[in-house]
């Protein structure tokens, strides 16, 4: 099921598209689980970086259930994290969290990002903690979600941290929503061994069309995803994929 849907796009992306919401979430399941026995296999651990949004919660709840994961050998990242505390609604850690996802795993292996005070300050020592927990290929898997301008993790249309070349977690002011996010750069993303992004429903039809089949414009940052080293999955619904 998992290798033989998954086409090529172009040099540094890969494509699945699946005909339901359903059947979409439930390949990313089996990616997810697939892509945890195979990092645990070979490097004796998963290191993940959870993303936020509406999909990636469904994703958790499902996972959240699984018996088919070496919990022991997990540790939880996040992609990105808003500027408020880990137990208020927004937060991505308190989304996670609320799954059942977390709590499956020792809480010495959940690094959350805390974004809530001193924001620069916590970056950069969330840089720490990656550069001293992971090795130079960083995450196993890089989860992300995908907004309607484009933006993935909270890396935003025309924000300073898409410039960023060298630091692999930054503050980011958001001008339009007029407040902080902490989030994973490009270099992050790009020296992972993977990353996904998940992108279901006919409301991101035009943004979906624009970033896979446009140049790479940092109008829309998702269409600077993927290397040929390291090729970014793009997995769609039917709804999706619709324009292309
Ligand atoms: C966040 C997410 C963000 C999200 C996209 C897609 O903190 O909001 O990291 O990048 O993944 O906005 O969200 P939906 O899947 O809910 O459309």
């Amino acid at each position: 099921m998992l290798k033989n849907s998954i086409q090529s796009w172009d040099d540094r992306r890969e494509i699945i598209i699946l005909p339901t919401e359903q059947e979409t979430l439930l390949f990313a399941q089996e990616h997810w689980i697939h892509s945890a026995k195979r990092a645990i296999q070979q490097r004796g651990r998963f290191a993940v970086a959870l993303s936020g949004g509406s999909t990636p919660k469904t994703i958790y709840q499902s996972l959240a259930q699984s018996k088919d994961i070496d919990w022991t050998n997990v540790f939880l990242f996040w992609s990105d994290e808003r500027a408020v505390p880990p137990d208020h609604p927004n937060s991505n850690y308190h989304m996670a969290s609320q799954t059942g996802l977390v709590k499956k795993v020792p809480a010495s292996q959940v690094f959350r990002m805390k974004a809530e005070t001193e924001i620069q300050k916590h970056a950069n020592q969330y840089e720490e903690f990656l550069t001293r927990y992971l090795d130079k290929h960083l995450f196993d898997l890089v989860m992300l979600g995908m907004g309607e301008d484009g933006h993935i993790a909270s890396l935003f249309p025309l924000t300073t941290a898409l410039q960023e070349e060298s630091c692999l977690t930054v503050a980011n002011y958001i001008e339009n929503k007029k407040e902080w996010r902490m989030t994973l750069t490009f270099p992050a993303i790009h020296q992972s061994l993977h990353s996904v992004v998940y992108v279901l429903g006919a409301q991101k039809k035009e943004t979906v069309k624009k970033v896979l089949e446009a140049p790479i414009l940092s109008k829309w940052p998702a269409s600077r995803l993927g290397t040929t080293e390291h090729k970014t999955l793009w997995v769609l619904d039917e709804a999706a994929a619709a324009l292309l």
